[in-house]
């Protein structure tokens, strides 16, 4: 065997993990419960607080979490999966918000995400697996005029129908040609 060779392992979403990443993620996580009491109403704070500090909520920190507090591991994921301030999958590059706020729902909010789905072949929730961009769905953002609204990297744009989420996309892939000539240069 190759002394070099990474150990890996996978986390929620079955992607390969380096063991390295893995220990840094696990000594993060047990910083922060150090500084939280064993009070199961610590919990959320808690979660906060660790997606705040590694991007998401891997389940070797939720079974950190269970532990400091005493509480079984479901319990943990169950407040996980409740809230949808909590995410399971690391975040992507790109961050994909589609507004299905009452507008944006009655313009075809919810055709624009199937069309973000499609095309990214992901869910809800879920990161593209080279780590280019995550999606999820947000309520109203306050832009209802230009509805139906999907915030891209925290930037609303409006009038998004499944054309215009091919136009963002191909914008990105541009972006990416344009950098990966640069570093060839
Ligand atoms: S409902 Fe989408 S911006 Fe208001």
């Amino acid at each position: 065997m190759n002394p070099k060779a990474k150990t890996v392992t996978q986390n929620n979403t079955g992607e390969e993990v380096s063991a390295e990443k893995e220990a840094r993620d696990r000594q993060e996580t047990l910083k922060i419960l150090k500084s939280f009491g064993r009070k199961r109403e610590n919990l959320i704070p808690i979660l906060q607080k660790v997606q705040a500090r590694l991007g998401y909520l891997p389940r070797e920190a939720m079974m950190e979490i269970a532990t400091h507090l005493g509480i079984p591991e479901i319990d943990v994921y169950g407040v996980v999966t409740f809230y949808n301030q909590f995410r399971l999958n690391p975040p992507g590059k790109h961050s994909i918000r589609v507004c299905l706020g009452t507008a944006c729902h009655m313009k075809g909010g919810y055709i624009t995400l199937d069309a973000w789905k499609r095309r990214l072949d992901i869910n809800q929730g879920e990161t593209t697996p080279d780590r280019e961009f995550d999606l999820d769905t947000v309520a109203c953002v306050g832009c209802c005029t230009m509805a139906p609204v999907t915030v891209v990297d925290n930037q609303p744009e409006g009038k998004v129908e499944p054309t215009k989420v091919d136009g963002i996309l191909l914008a990105f892939e541009l972006e990416r040609g344009a950098e990966g000539q640069k570093t060839v240069r």
